[in-house]
């Protein structure tokens, strides 16, 4: 890997000059170091939503949103999502290689062999009202895991201790995704099918009815899924690593960690999307599919609607991961048979958007989550079990960014602010206040 280069960057404050070094990451990315800044010049910076912080060095995921270019580990995603499969794009964001043959089978065989969740878990589902949404189920599940699992809170536990905490957590999501499935339909759960692979097991787990023998998945289904948890495996400091990374670095258990990041998904600008987009192309279908008409709304000021699955913060050209899903999605409905309506409003929103001024001048394309519903209700699943979809395929890309940031030692997460409340004032007893 190439090495960062140093330079230096001269600031002038007050009629005094500091000396900061310049980074360069090793595609080329410059950072001005300021970490040493308030101890030499008594300033901090603001940067509201971190839209030019870098929160730290990594050597996980590399994106460039002006080329529309995401490559983990320096492979392109594009032959990550076509020629690799889940669990080895998982191992290669968490060792920084791709497995050879035996070392993916020792991975593959080790989350086999921790898929299972503890029994009692199930009691836990039961004080879930009816139709909870499944992310705040998913938080709950993930954050419990802790009680089966003390030893786990010890943040100096062992290198092999903590690799089995990863090993657990990315073993038994699937598990945890397809019981809260089933547990919202009100249908006994189905466990875990070790003689299956990863993607396998989670659609038998999901789709399977315990009495049904016969089940077997579409191997179109299979492929798709694989792709869909592939690019969504890691994005570098998006907002839920971001908040995995805050919450580990106060030495916060990995399991606690982690139903953070899963909490930060949740939210609409973020994760929460794909849902958003769903429900926003079924209400103009039954508002007669008026493209223009929502696209205009979208562009109103006044009007807080926002067209979902739209706009990114770095990527200000396209998104590689919403061409490879675009073009999944007409892959798997023909392949499936499946012709669902709102495909073709997605596709006449997106063309309406494309060619207008307001997302031409702001940059704004479809993103991840603009296509990925298509395919995964094309699949089966109902619109609110998008968003854990997501956190599934995540979950790597989270251990990972944890992981980096646990084997550096980097400092507690604390970022300063600048404070524009009232100055000091008496404190006036309550009965004389006006
Ligand atoms: N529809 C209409 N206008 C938009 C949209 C949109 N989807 N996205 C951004 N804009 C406008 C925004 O109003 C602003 O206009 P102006 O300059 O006139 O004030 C300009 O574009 C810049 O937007 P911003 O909010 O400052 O940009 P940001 O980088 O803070 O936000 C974003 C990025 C993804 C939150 C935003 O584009 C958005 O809300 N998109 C819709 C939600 C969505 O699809 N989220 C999924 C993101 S990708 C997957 C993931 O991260 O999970």
């Amino acid at each position: 890997m190439p090495d960062i280069k140093a330079q230096n960057c001269t600031i002038n404050l007050e009629g005094n000059s500091y000396e900061f070094p310049v980074i360069i990451g090793s595609e080329g990315e410059k950072a001005i170091d300021i970490s040493k800044l308030r101890d030499t010049t008594g300033y901090v910076t603001l940067d509201v939503g971190y839209k030019n912080t870098g929160a730290t060095k990594s050597n996980i995921t590399f994106l460039d949103g002006e080329l529309g270019v995401l490559r983990h580990r320096g492979y392109s995603i594009e032959d990550l999502a076509e020629k690799a499969n889940f669990l080895e794009v998982a191992y290669l964001l968490l060792k920084g290689e791709l497995p050879n043959k035996d070392q993916f089978d020792d991975f593959d065989s080790s989350i086999r062999h921790h898929t299972l969740v503890n029994e009692d878990l199930q009691n836990i589902f039961k004080s879930f009202p009816t139709g909870s949404h499944p992310m705040g189920q998913l938080i709950a599940m993930i954050s419990s895991l802790s009680a089966y699992y003390p030893k786990a809170l010890d943040p100096n536990r062992s290198v092999d201790a903590k690799n089995r905490t990863m090993l657990r957590l990315l073993a038994k999501m699937p598990t945890l995704c397809a019981m809260i499935y089933k547990k919202r339909l009100g249908h006994p759960v189905v466990y875990p099918s070790n003689n299956l692979d990863y993607v396998s097991n989670f659609l038998n787990m999901t789709f399977r009815h315990v009495s049904d023998s016969d089940y077997q998945h579409d191997p179109v289904v299979v492929d798709a899924m694989n792709k869909l948890l592939i690019l969504h495996a890691d994005h570098e400091q998006n907002c839920s690593a971001s908040t995995v990374r805050l919450v580990g670095s106060s030495h916060a258990n990995l399991y606690a960690t982690i139903a953070a990041g899963v909490a930060a998904l949740w939210g609409p600008l973020h994760g929460g999307a794909n849902q958003e987009v769903l429900e926003m192309l079924e209400s103009i279908k039954a508002d007669g599919g008026n493209v223009q008409k929502w696209v205009d709304k979208a562009k109103d000021k006044n009007d807080s609607f926002r067209l979902m699955g739209f706009g990114h913060r770095v990527y200000k050209n396209f998104d590689p991961r919403a061409k490879i899903i675009k073009k999944t999605c007409d892959d798997v409905l023909n392949r499936l048979g499946i012709n669902d309506p709102v495909l073709d409003i997605a596709k006449k929103l997106e063309e309406s958007a494309l060619t207008d001024p307001y997302f031409i001048e702001r940059k704004l394309y479809p993103n991840v989550d603009f296509y990925s519903g298509i395919i995964y209700r094309a699949i089966g699943f109902p619109t609110e079990m998008f968003t854990v979809l997501f956190a599934l395929g995540r979950m790597p890309g989270w251990i990972a960014q944890w992981q980096e940031m646990i084997s550096e030692n980097q400092p507690i997460g604390r970022p300063r602010q600048i404070y524009t409340g009232h100055t000091p004032r008496p404190f006036i007893p309550r009965g004389e206040r006006h």
